[in-house]
């Protein structure tokens, strides 16, 4: 089910000095932001020990090289807590465990009173809540961040994006449920400006319910990034980005050329 635009919408600052200090760790994964909600259980509960022990058993399992991982805690009881973690599908089995780690840790402090977390790093997302949150589309809480450079030619530009991406969507997301849902492609726009777009949904969607995530992203950009140079949505089942700049691996070029295009600053919308 997907829901529509809700209060739950929020806008990012992503200060660029963020990148900047993530280039000089790179053991550090890059938090965007997170969101708690449906507060509040008392510490010491049932609720608190299964947050708990879903926490420490999703980043157990990050070291099994495991990009995704979904469990439930509590289980059989009259507070289960269901919880997953997916990492961004381009990044190393060692940078996806570090990123887990990490954000396991932040959860505890940033969201320690609230049933439902969502927190999203570059490199990765955790999410839990009372309720089953496996195998459903869920776009709500979300977010969305926006490169402050604006683009020439924005109506060609906002269409580019708009067909890259459908194809890529659906192209990306048609394999079976448990399978890996995650793509990227490359559009010349001129000789010297290339477009890089990725997608990603949790690999326990359909196909179809992948593609209609993704479409529900794709059409939410031009509301959060219409005519800048980057944006990106985060929706808890899936999340789409674009950049005038490689931001993501891949196998044959593992690195973009340094200092050739940086990461512009991001801004609140
Ligand atoms: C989850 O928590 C919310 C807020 O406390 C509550 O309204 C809802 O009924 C809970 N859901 C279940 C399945 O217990
Ligand atoms: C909080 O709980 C209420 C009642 O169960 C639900 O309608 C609402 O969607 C929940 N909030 C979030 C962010 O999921
Ligand atoms: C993985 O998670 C399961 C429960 O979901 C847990 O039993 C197990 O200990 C975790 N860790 C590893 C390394 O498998
Ligand atoms: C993981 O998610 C699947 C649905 O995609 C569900 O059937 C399964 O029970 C979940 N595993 C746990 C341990 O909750
Ligand atoms: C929960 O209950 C089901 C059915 O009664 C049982 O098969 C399962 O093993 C139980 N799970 C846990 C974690 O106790
Ligand atoms: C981008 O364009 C908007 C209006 O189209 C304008 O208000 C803003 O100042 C421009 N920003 C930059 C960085 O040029
Ligand atoms: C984009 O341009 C590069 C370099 O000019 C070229 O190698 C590549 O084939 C082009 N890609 C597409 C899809 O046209
Ligand atoms: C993207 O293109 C499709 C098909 O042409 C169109 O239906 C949709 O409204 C477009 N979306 C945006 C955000 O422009």
């Amino acid at each position: 089910m997907i829901t529509s635009f809700n209060p739950f919408s929020l806008s990012i600052v992503f200060l660029s000095i963020l990148s900047f200090l993530n280039l000089t760790t790179p053991a550090t994964a890059n938090y965007l932001f997170h969101l708690c909600a449906n507060s509040t259980f008392s510490a010491n509960s049932l609720y608190q020990t299964g947050i708990n022990s879903l926490l420490s058993s999703l980043s157990s399992n990050a070291t099994r090289n495991l990009e995704f991982y979904n469990t439930t805690t509590n289980q059989n009881t009259s507070n289960p807590v269901f919880g997953l973690y997916l990492c961004r599908g381009d990044v190393t089995s060692e940078v996806c465990r570090g990123c887990v780690a990490e954000a396991t840790k932040d959860l505890t402090t940033r969201c320690s009173r609230e049933r439902i977390a969502v927190i999203w790093y570059d490199e990765c997302m955790i999410r839990y809540s009372n309720e089953s949150i496996f195998s459903t589309v869920i776009v709500s809480p979300r977010g969305s961040l926006s490169n402050t450079q604006n683009i020439t030619n924005q109506e060609q530009f906002n269409k580019l994006v708009n067909t890259s991406m459908t194809s890529l969507a659906s192209q990306a997301s048609d394999v079976p449920i448990g399978v890996k849902k995650f793509g990227t492609n490359e559009v010349n726009i001129t000789a010297f400006q290339t477009l890089y777009n990725l997608v990603q949904c949790t690999p326990d969607l359909s196909s179809t319910e992948c593609n209609s995530c993704l479409q529900t992203a794709i059409n939410s950009l031009p509301i959060c990034c219409g005519g800048k140079q980057g944006g990106r949505v985060l929706f808890p089942s899936c999340n789409v980005r674009y950049e005038l700049y490689s931001f993501y691996n891949t196998p044959e070029a593992p690195s973009p050329t340094p200092g050739l295009q940086p990461p512009p600053p991001l801004q609140l919308l």
